[in-house]
């Protein structure tokens, strides 16, 4: 059987440094290494909506960001299907046949969705006040909706973040049961494919905090120009207790080195800091003391742009043609749903909901009445 990977992203906002190492960067190899039978990327516009029904218009600008931060990463649009979540409608159809498949009770144990309900202030309790909120059914349920994007392409590769676990083991579950209860083989179980460095599975905030996230205010984008990357590394988070040059200082925990070791090639030393040959050293140096914290800051904001130079360049010339962006999209749009027509059409014939084409179906009704 061959390989197909499948990934998306809410467009709620610009992409940041989290994404990109979390999963874009992996999403590039990938596509490069060419070992795949199709992949396809999406902007996840119909889940955005599930905690933003009243404001389609954030939905709506974010679009050609995530488009354009996709593009300028280096997913090329003719070895990659690039295509926006609501305009594949089959998608709603499979999500209807699924929810049917899952208990309230497994969606209220699913842990990114307690976890997002809780930071939302959505209770599923009934009770409001001014800091809880009722539940979103179309939230409660995006875990199914999710699957569905999954299975609507057969996916059997997901390159996400660590985040999105839970949504890949409940769309394992659906799979198997609907293979089981309509006795057929049309859906494929997918694997989560999780980057290798560790670091890059949650990469932390310029603040040290767990997580680089928009509303943290603690991102670096894609799309800062230099100036803005360069002062929010130099107001990165270290090592508290490192305050003078000669102290020992501490590697673990310290943001500029967490970068470091999810941004570092080895050729970036002999490029920029040739004293040392390796990110060993420099921590060596670090933790004995007489290393300050500025010069490595210096040193990550080369290294930064050295990984956002070309990103920036290829940003630069999509942006002076955005209508060929969305011609992009469009025509990914298109291509994408003609895979997920068949998936459905399947999926249909399992059901044997399939009446138009079950001769079977109206002989046995024929013969039933004939006098
Ligand atoms: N839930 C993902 C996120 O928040 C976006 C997403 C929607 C997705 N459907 C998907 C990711 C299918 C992978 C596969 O980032």
């Amino acid at each position: 059987m061959g390989r197909i990977i499948l990934t998306g992203d809410r467009p709620t906002g610009k992409l940041h440094l989290g994404h990109y190492v979390g999963s874009l960067r992996n999403r590039v190899l990938l596509q490069n290494e060419g070992n795949f039978d199709r992949m396809f990327v999406f902007i996840a516009d119909v889940q955005a909506l599930t905690d933003n029904a009243d404001n389609p218009e954030k939905v709506r600008q974010n679009i050609i960001e995530v488009a354009l931060d996709y593009l300028s990463c280096g997913l090329d649009p003719s070895k990659v299907t690039l295509f926006i979540q609501s305009q594949i409608p089959e998608l709603h159809e499979m999500t209807q046949f699924f929810s049917n498949l899952v208990t309230v009770q497994r969606l209220q144990r699913n842990p990114t969705v307690k976890t997002e309900m809780a930071l939302r202030g959505f209770n599923a309790d009934g009770g409001e006040d001014e800091n809880r909120r009722g539940l979103p059914v179309g939230f409660f349920t995006y875990p199914i909706s999710q699957a569905a994007d999954i299975c609507a392409f057969k996916s059997t590769t997901v390159p996400v973040g660590e985040d999105q676990e839970p949504m890949i083991e409940q769309c394992r579950e659906i799979v198997r049961s609907f293979n089981g209860t309509y006795k057929c083989d049309v859906l494929v179980e997918p694997e989560i494919l999780l980057p290798s460095n560790l670091v890059c599975r949650r990469l932390p905030g310029t603040d040290g905090k767990a997580k680089m996230s928009k509303s943290l205010g603690n991102c670096i984008y894609l799309s800062d120009d230099p100036k803005e990357m360069e002062k929010k590394v130099k107001g990165m988070f270290t090592d508290p207790g490192h305050l003078r040059v000669e102290d020992p200082g501490k590697v673990e925990g310290n943001t500029v080195f967490t970068y470091l070791d999810a941004f570092c090639e080895p050729d970036d030393f002999a490029a920029f800091w040739p004293e040392y040959a390796n990110l060993d050293e420099l921590k060596d140096h670090y933790r004995r003391g007489g290393l300050g914290d500025m010069k490595c800051k210096k040193f990550l904001i080369q290294v930064l742009n050295n990984r956002l130079d070309p990103i920036r360049a290829r940003r630069h010339t999509y942006e002076q043609d955005i209508p060929g962006v969305y011609e992009i999209l469009r025509q990914g749009s298109e291509a994408a749903r003609e895979v997920a027509a068949q998936t459905l059409h399947e999926m249909k014939a399992a059901m044997q909901i399939n009446y138009f084409d079950d001769t079977a179906l109206i002989a046995e009704q024929a013969a039933k009445y004939r006098l």
